[in-house]
């Protein structure tokens, strides 16, 4: 694992930022480049930072395929608290992607079961997914794989935990209520399928499941610890998120960094 660290939110936001995009630059015109996306908070600098970069005409998503990790069961997409609004209001509308590029889980499919297989089958179809860009529940969960989660999942149906209902109810007017209690999200397995993982972590209350994710032992109390065992994966974190790490762990990701 790499671990980046960056003082603020805006540094790491422009870290991860222009790492992805240099990789979307690079990639041959003759197969498109698959990228996992998150919702959430943290991700909200980098998507504003690569549409700054597409109204520069610095990059284009029209050679971008992207698949996003999760989805509320029950919300339908024009919902206003749904993914796919949060996606399109937040990216996609504001980049050059082209709509048929871009794949979210419904919510409201009537076999959710098989609307979560056929999301496999298309990310296997598309190639798999080169980057896998996520964020991390402050209990360590990636996409809505909560802990004790088995490694080795698959997208499917999930049930969020109090504490996830809690942590979301801020994009819900602060109702836990009215927070949807199950979504449709990719699997730990998915994520680990990915050729590259890259995991944002901002703010105090993300610390101490980076230090699970780095220095803990590898268990599904944590589901982001099994990235200890994926061989392309970057952890970008700001200096709060990063504030359980060890003096040695900071060290070694300080000295060793490369751009
Ligand atoms: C939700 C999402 C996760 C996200 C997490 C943290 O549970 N399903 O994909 O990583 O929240 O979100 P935030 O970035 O807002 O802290």
């Amino acid at each position: 694992m790499r671990v980046i660290i960056r003082d603020t939110y805006e540094m790491m936001s422009k870290w991860a930022a222009n790492a992805v995009a240099e990789k979307i630059k690079k990639q041959e015109k003759t197969k498109p480049f698959v990228l996992g996306l998150p919702t959430g908070s943290t991700p909200q600098g980098v998507y504003r930072l690569w549409v700054e970069a597409k109204e520069k005409g610095l990059l284009s998503f029209s050679n971008v395929v992207t698949f996003n990790m999760d989805e509320y069961v029950g919300l339908s997409p024009d919902d206003e608290n749904s993914y796919h609004v949060f996606m399109y209001r937040n990216l996609f509308d504001l980049v050059d992607i082209p709509k048929e590029n871009v794949h979210i889980l419904d919510g409201t499919a009537i076999d959710l079961e098989g609307e979560c297989q056929a999301y496999e089958s298309a990310i296997t179809a598309a190639g798999g997914i080169a980057l896998f860009l996520g964020g991390i529940g402050r209990d360590g969960h990636i996409a809505f794989n909560e802990p004790y989660t088995p490694f080795t999942s698959r997208t499917g149906v999930r049930t969020l935990t109090a504490d996830t209902v809690a942590a979301n109810a801020r994009f819900f007017g602060n109702d836990e209520g009215r927070v949807p209690k199950r979504a449709l999200s990719v699997g730990i397995g998915t994520v680990m399928d990915a050729g590259e993982v890259m995991i944002l972590a901002s703010g105090r209350n993300k610390a101490h499941a980076v230090w699970e994710t780095v220095e803990g032992p590898i268990s599904h109390k944590c589901p982001a610890s099994v990235l200890q065992l994926h061989e392309n994966v970057t952890l970008v974190c700001d200096g709060e998120a990063a504030s359980e790490l060890s003096k040695d762990a900071v060290r070694f990701f300080r000295e060793t960094e490369t751009a």
